[in-house]
C-alpha cells in the first residue's frame, strides 16, 4: 500500500478573475485529504472507498489513471480517500486529491514525489473535469504549500516557479506562477467559516463566463479584482495585515456584484466582520465557504457558529503534498 496527502487551500484574493488571467494569490491550510492506494487482487475494475468505481462521478480520477496508470498495461487498484477537508466548500478538495493521487501514483511507479508534476498533471485533471475552464491556483498552492500567486505575466517583486498553459478549442491562456514569503505577524490568523452548502466550481465559472459573454463591460469587474489583488498581495508581504484584510472586504464586495455569493455566505460574513481585519468569501462561492483575517480567532469562530456556520482556524504556511510514512494500522489492514 501507498499513502500520499495533500492540502486544501483557501484563495486570499482573485478568485474567478485569475480564470481571465488576472493575479491571484491562496494559501495552503491546515485541512489535508490522504489517499491511499493498493492493488486490486479481489476484482477486476477500480474500487472506490469499497465500491465500483463510477467514473463519470470522478473525472479528475479518470484523466489521472489514464495518464499515469492505464488499463490495460496495469493491474486495477483499490483508492480510499481519507481526511479532514470538506468537499465542495470552495478549498479545493479537488484538487488536493488529484494532487495526493498523482503523488501515490508516483510512488505506485516507483518515481520519486515530484510536487511540480503533481501540479500540472493535476491542472490538467481539474481542467478536464470543469469542462476546460481551471486556472492552476488550487493544484499548484495544494502541491507546493505556502503562498502563491499566479498572474498572466512574470511578476519581478515575487519569485518566479514556472508556467503552466491551458490549451482551449479556440483559445489557450497561459499563468506565470510565484511564491513569496509573507510577513504575517504572528498574532494574525486566518478562520474558515463553511456555510455547509455544497457550491459546484464549474457551474460558479460557467456563470461568469455567461455574465461576461452578455454583459462584456462587467470586464472592469474582472480587473478591479486584478488590482485589488495585487494591493493586497504587496501588502502581505510588507505584513500591514490592516491593508491586507482592507482589500479583502474590497475584493469581496466585487464578487457579490458578480454574484457568486449566497445568503448564508452572506450571513457568515456579517457575523465575522466585527472581529476580524477583512472578510470574503473564497473559492467559487455560491455556498462553500468564507474566510476572515483575525487577532480575534476565538471569538470569530463564535460569531461564525452562532449563524450555523461550521468554523475553523488555520495557521498560514502549512506543507504541500507529501507521501505519508505507514502505521502499523495501515500494515495490518493490507
Ligand atoms: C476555485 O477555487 C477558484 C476559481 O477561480 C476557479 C479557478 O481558478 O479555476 C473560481
Amino acid at each position: 500500500m501507498v499513502k500520499a496527502s495533500a492540502p486544501g487551500k483557501c484563495i486570499l484574493f482573485g478568485e474567478h478573475a485569475v480564470v481571465y488571467g488576472q493575479p491571484a494569490v491562496a494559501c495552503s491550510i491546515n485541512q489535508r485529504i490522504i489517499v491511499e492506494l493498493e492493488e486490486e487482487t479481489k476484482f477486476d475494475s477500480w474500487r472506490l472507498d469499497g465500491a465500483i468505481l463510477n467514473l463519470s462521478k470522478h473525472p479528475h480520477i479518470r484523466f489521472l489513471r489514464d495518464n499515469l496508470w492505464p488499463e490495460g498495461q496495469n493491474p486495477p487498484l483499490k483508492i480510499r480517500i481519507r481526511g479532514t477537508l470538506p468537499p465542495a466548500s470552495g478549498l479545493g478538495s479537488s484538487a488536493a486529491l488529484s494532487v495526493a493521487l498523482v503523488a501515490a501514483l508516483q510512488q505506485l511507479r516507483q518515481e520519486e514525489l515530484n510536487p511540480g508534476i503533481a501540479g500540472s498533471l493535476s491542472h490538467q485533471a481539474e481542467a478536464f473535469a470543469q469542462g476546460g475552464r481551471a486556472s492552476p491556483i488550487d493544484t499548484t498552492t495544494s502541491a507546493l504549500g505556502g503562498f502563491i500567486v499566479l498572474s498572466d505575466t512574470i511578476e519581478r517583486s515575487l519569485n518566479h516557479i514556472g508556467e503552466r498553459t491551458l490549451q482551449n478549442q479556440d483559445d489557450s491562456t497561459t499563468w506565470q506562477l510565484h511564491s513569496f514569503e509573507s510577513k504575517i505577524p504572528e498574532d494574525t490568523y486566518l478562520v474558515i467559516g463553511n456555510t455547509g452548502i455544497r457550491g459546484s466550481t464549474s457551474k460558479q465559472v460557467s456563470k461568469v463566463a455567461a455574465l461576461l459573454s452578455e454583459e462584456p463591460e462587467r470586464q472592469v469587474e474582472i480587473e478591479a479584482i486584478g488590482s485589488i489583488a495585487r494591493k493586497g498581495i504587496k501588502a502581505l508581504r510588507t505584513g500591514n495585515m490592516e491593508l491586507v484584510g482592507k482589500a479583502m472586504t474590497e475584493n469581496h464586495i466585487v464578487l457579490r456584484s458578480l454574484g457568486v455569493s449566497s445568503p448564508e455566505l452572506e450571513r457568515l460574513i456579517k457575523a465575522a466582520a466585527p472581529s476580524s481585519l477583512g472578510v470574503k468569501l473564497t473559492g467559487s462561492g455560491g455556498g462553500g465557504c468564507m474566510i476572515a483575517l483575525t487577532k480575534d480567532p476565538e471569538r470569530t469562530v463564535g460569531a461564525i457558529e452562532m449563524e450555523g456556520g461550521r468554523a475553523f482556524i488555520s495557521p498560514f504556511n502549512t506543507p504541500g503534498v507529501r507521501i505519508e510514512t505507514l502505521s502499523s494500522q495501515d500494515n495490518s489492514r493490507q
